[in-house]
């Protein structure tokens, strides 16, 4: 499937999973040599991180642990505010931490979960996205170390991805395309 369709909204295939799976793999191995001996714990952010979490706890080949965060942002009065649905569930004082993310856009969601993690005495946190937007980065990261791929101010969807919550069980990641004649 080359196009799709989603609420009069035109997609065209942009990152095909063969792709995807090729990069996934790479990340295994940097992640695999960096915490060899570090039993590391990935620290999923959902609900957009479930496909890519399981394709790259597949590849990572040193002992590790996986959990996963969720987090709502809503509008309040002064900015936009997040909310801890799911909290991570386990014990990380003193863990090695690698949150896993499906996308980074404004970061404005990644720097509420680092602010988060920071709070439980953790050692060190790395982050790892499947995609990352530099263009729409408001906020300066240092600790952003594994990015599957860097894509234009777009709109993407698949692999975990959604619009209006459809599109998350593609295996493809599409990118929105203007309307014939817009
Ligand atoms: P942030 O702007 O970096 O905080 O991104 C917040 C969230 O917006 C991400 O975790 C995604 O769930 C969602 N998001 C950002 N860009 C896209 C996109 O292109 N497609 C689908 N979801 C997106
Ligand atoms: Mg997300």
């Amino acid at each position: 499937m080359k196009h799709i369709q989603i609420d009069h909204l035109n997609f065209e295939l942009f990152i095909d999973y063969e792709q995807i799976k090729k990069r996934i793999r790479l990340m295994g191995i940097d992640i695999s040599v960096k915490y060899a001996d570090k039993n590391p714990v990935f620290v999923g952010v959902l609900n957009g991180c479930f496909m890519f979490m399981a394709d790259l706890m597949k590849q990572v080949h040193v002992p590790c642990e996986v959990s996963f965060v969720k987090l709502a942002s809503y509008q309040g009065t002064q900015q936009d505010q997040i909310q801890e649905l799911l909290g991570v569930g386990m014990d990380l004082t003193g863990r090695e931490i690698i949150i896993v993310e499906d996308i980074i856009d404004s970061g404005n969601s990644l720097q509420h979960t680092i602010a988060a993690l920071e709070k439980l005495n953790v050692a060190s946190i790395a982050v790892c996205s499947l995609l990352m937007k530099p263009d729409c980065l408001q906020h300066a990261f240092d600790n952003i170390t594994y990015v599957g791929f860097e894509i234009e101010k777009e709109f993407v969807v698949g692999y975990g991805l959604d619009y209006n919550g459809q599109c998350r069980n593609l295996p493809d990641i599409y990118k929105n395309i203007p309307a014939v004649g817009e």
